[in-house]
């Protein structure tokens, strides 16, 4: 047996979400960097219900797909047509095997969680109810099922909104859309539904009204925080939902030890974790299973990936997904980290640089404006100013390998696959095709040549020619160039 004794978590997740106005399930809709109906979930799990069945419907593939992933062990049940909540919930029971409480959840309730559930459970428990409903007093109950209640409290029904009279749409206290009711009293109440309503729908709220009506006790639990129960139907509610859930995740790092100057602009997913310490500039956005050591410094303006940074690196203005950033490590402004780079302790990655697939190793530093793709470079090398390592022949990435200690010249091409030994240069603007050894500088660029006085011949009378002839009076040169020189030259306006 589970430790809360529920048999089952029903979570109903089949409907179209018309008002979301959108191609992609309304339960797929993403805050914190996981789906709503995945945020449902999380808060179910801890209360280990011996199965979770989720329903499913409209946008089933894609539902089912994301389940696959997400909730391996989770059950399937498809709702051909959406009748409603009632007709979900009587569809998912058939398919319960415990004979235990169960646990019904709209899957557009993200903020749900699992202390909530908890108590909703005690309170189901404690009024020895055949169904509990959990309810919030809300500012806005726009658009909610609103709880009715007898002269002595004591709920009777619940009413949808556009179903309501004036008289009930006053009434404050919503059905947050979690139930925890007895699994076959609530089949056989859903057997006996209606549709006669606004919606044409078979209602999963009005089983309340049958508990009441055969004198059977229906409770309702009011959640001790309304924040906790709000759904989330449209994109306005979706950002609404979005903003609390990630001042709660912030709220939870700033207890935990992390310096966040500015919570407004600053967003983490629920997954990412952050050590003691650490600073998040504003504008930081920490995304999926980012991991952040102690110490470190983001942002402003940073947004991280999956990526995992070390203790006491510095990551400002920086773009990154996929990327390990090693402790002490220095990078940013503008610098775009792809996936598979890897930076080492102490290194460091500039302005306008872009790394894909790339190993450096401790201490090399890749200063300025260059792109170093498919690359493994080395303990304490310099790569000079401008580099761009040639990794695409049109058809398949190639590899650059840079060793230790070595130095770049700046503007440099590694035509890869090349090897640049340890200990080795490179001269600037080399375009290297072939591998440096040891030691060697690596050399590959024209010799230079001076066409002395071609200014003075090619471009008489322009400011150039006129500093050229200054500058070879002050020196008491002659502009040797072929033709002439300075001094005897036609002097032009
Ligand atoms: C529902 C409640 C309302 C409550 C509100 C809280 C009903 C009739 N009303 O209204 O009292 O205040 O939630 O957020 O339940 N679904 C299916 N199959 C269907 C229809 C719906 O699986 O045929 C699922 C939806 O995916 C959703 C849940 O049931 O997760 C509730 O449906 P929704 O359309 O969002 O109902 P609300 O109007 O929000
Ligand atoms: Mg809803």
């Amino acid at each position: 047996m589970s430790s809360s004794g529920l048999s089952a978590v029903v979570v109903l997740a089949a409907g179209i979400g018309s008002r979301m106005a959108s191609a992609t399930p309304k339960v797929l809709h993403e805050i914190g960097g996981r789906s709503l109906l995945g945020h449902v979930l999380a808060a179910a799990v801890p209360l280990q219900a011996a199965q979770h069945l989720i329903v499913i419907g409209a946008g089933r593939e894609a539902v089912a797909e994301h389940l696959a992933r997400i909730a391996p062990d989770a059950e399937l049940v498809v709702q051909e047509e959406q009748l409603g909540s009632g007709h979900a919930t009587r569809l998912a029971l058939q398919q319960v095997r415990g004979t235990g409480p169960v646990l019904v959840l709209n899957g557009d309730v993200p903020l749900l969680t699992p202390d909530t559930l908890t108590q909703l459970l005690a309170a189901h428990r404690s009024a020895e109810a055949v169904m509990t409903v959990l309810t919030a007093r809300v500012e806005n109950p726009y658009g909610l099922g609103r709880i009715l209640r007898d002269s002595t409290g004591a709920p009777v029904g619940i009413i949808e909104h556009s179903d309501a009279d004036p008289e009930q749409l006053s009434i404050d206290e919503v059905n947050a859309g979690a139930y925890v009711a007895d699994g076959l009293a609530l089949s056989a109440a859903l057997d006996r539904l209606r549709t006669g309503n606004a919606q044409g729908e078979q209602y999963l709220t009005d089983a309340v009204g049958l508990f009441f009506s055969d004198g059977k006790t229906v409770a309702a639990h009011v959640a001790a925080d309304p924040t906790d129960v709000l759904g989330c139907n449209d994109r306005i509610e979706l950002a609404a939902r979005g903003r609390t859930l990630n001042e709660r995740v912030l709220r939870r790092h700033m207890a935990a030890g992390v310096t966040i100057v500015d919570p407004v602009t600053t967003w983490i997913d629920v997954d990412v974790q952050v050590g003691r310490d650490a600073k998040l500039l504003p504008g930081t956005q920490l995304h999926g299973c980012t991991s952040i050591a102690p110490r470190a410094v983001l942002g402003p303006d940073t947004t991280l990936t999956d990526c995992v940074v070390g203790e006491a690196a510095i990551v400002f203005r920086t773009y990154g997904t996929g990327a390990e950033i090693g402790p002490g490590a220095s990078v940013g402004p503008f610098t775009y980290l792809r996936p598979g780079t890897s930076l080492g302790r102490a290194t460091k990655a500039g302005a306008f640089v872009e790394l894909k697939n790339a190993v450096v190793g401790e201490g090399s530093k890749v200063p300025h404006l260059s792109y170093v793709g498919d690359t493994t470079i080395g303990e304490h090398t310099n790569i000079g100013a401008a580099t761009v390592t040639v990794n695409y022949d049109g058809i398949t990435k190639h590899r650059t390998t840079i060793g230790s200690h070595a130095r770049t010249g700046a503007d440099n091409m590694f035509v890869a696959p090349v090897t640049v030994g340890d200990g080795a240069y490179t001269a600037a603007g080399s375009v290297i095709t072939e591998d440096v050894p040891p030691g060697a500088m690596g050399v590959s660029r024209p010799r230079q040549r001076n066409i002395a006085g071609w200014v003075r011949l090619r471009r008489p009378g322009t400011p150039a020619a006129e500093a050229a002839a200054r500058a070879a009076q002050e020196s008491g040169t002659q502009d040797s160039g072929p033709g002439n020189s300075a001094a005897n030259g036609p002097k032009q306006s």
